[in-house]
């Protein structure tokens, strides 16, 4: 069954045209990777799917119905959650209240419930509580919820992301390049952790530019070069396609 259906999408930035005529679908449960050289049309993707921009044609299916001209936080209360290319953490909270706000979607309250504190608000609180540990364990942070999250090394700083983004119940997480700029052993790291959040149950779909994490965790892969998908299979079919070799050849970096 497919949980999302992207369906002949095109953005066009004036003349500039982002995506075009950009359609596959994501297999509820599965782990899809989106590729393709700097300036393909990956962000733009990821931002028409999480409600961020609406396309300039084409439709974006979500358990079956559309999710185009939704406002990011309904798309987000649907099930679709995204994390974002540059890490965007509240610098100044700890660990722990980062992952805090993620539920804020998924808790009623208010003025009017922090201050009278009636008892359904006291064991939400608790209830925020525990699963913020648990997610905390999930992603192996226990031991520096106190601390800053600014504090942290940018590897770590990757996996509060990915528990924040948890905490909002995500049917379909959509991670934009999670490894860009994590060391190799930071980088297996965030396999791991992307495969255990898979096995909880959620379908992730990535952009990522490093081949070694999309050739591990992703069952099919999207290739995007200047706006079109140019090819689609499983890792062994993507790594051998011309095309693909090409569009990597002939862009200004390396499919390393
Ligand atoms: N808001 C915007 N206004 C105008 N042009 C834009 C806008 N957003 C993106 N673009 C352009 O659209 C194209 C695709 O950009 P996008 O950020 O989606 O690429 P990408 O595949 O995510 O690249 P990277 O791998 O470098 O992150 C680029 O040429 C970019 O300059
Ligand atoms: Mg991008």
């Amino acid at each position: 069954m497919s949980l999302l259906r992207v369906r002949d999408v095109t953005m066009r930035f004036g003349g500039l045209t982002a995506n075009d005529h950009v359609s596959f679908d994501v297999e509820a449960g599965a782990i899809h990777a989106v590729i393709g050289p700097n300036g393909a049309g990956k962000t733009t993707l990821f931002n028409i799917i999480s409600g961020f921009l609406a396309p300039t044609e084409g439709d974006v299916l979500f358990d079956g119905r559309s999710v185009v001209g939704l406002a990011q936080h309904a798309v987000a209360s649907l099930g679709l959650v995204r994390t974002y290319q540059l890490v965007q953490l509240f610098k100044d909270l700890t660990v722990a209240e980062n992952v805090r706000v993620g539920f804020h979607r998924v808790t009623r309250g208010g003025i009017g419930a922090a201050l009278l504190r009636p008892a359904w608000a006291r064991a939400q609180e608790r209830e925020v509580t525990d699963k913020t540990a648990e997610l905390l364990e999930f992603v192996g942070l226990s031991a520096q919820a106190d601390s800053k999250a600014d504090a942290l090394p940018y590897g770590q700083q990757r996996l509060l992301e990915v528990a924040r983004a948890l905490a909002a119940s995500p049917k379909l997480l959509l991670l934009d390049e999670p490894a860009a700029g994590l060391n190799v052993q930071e980088t297996a790291n965030l396999a791991d952790t992307i495969e255990r959040v898979n096995a909880r149950g959620v379908t992730v779909l990535l952009v990522e530019h490093d081949m070694s994490l999309v050739m591990r965790v992703a069952r099919r892969i999207s290739v995007l070069d200047f706006g079109r998908k140019i090819a689609e299979g499983t890792p062994e079919e993507i790594k051998t396609n011309p095309e693909v070799l090409a569009a990597y050849l002939g862009g200004t970096e390396a499919a390393a």
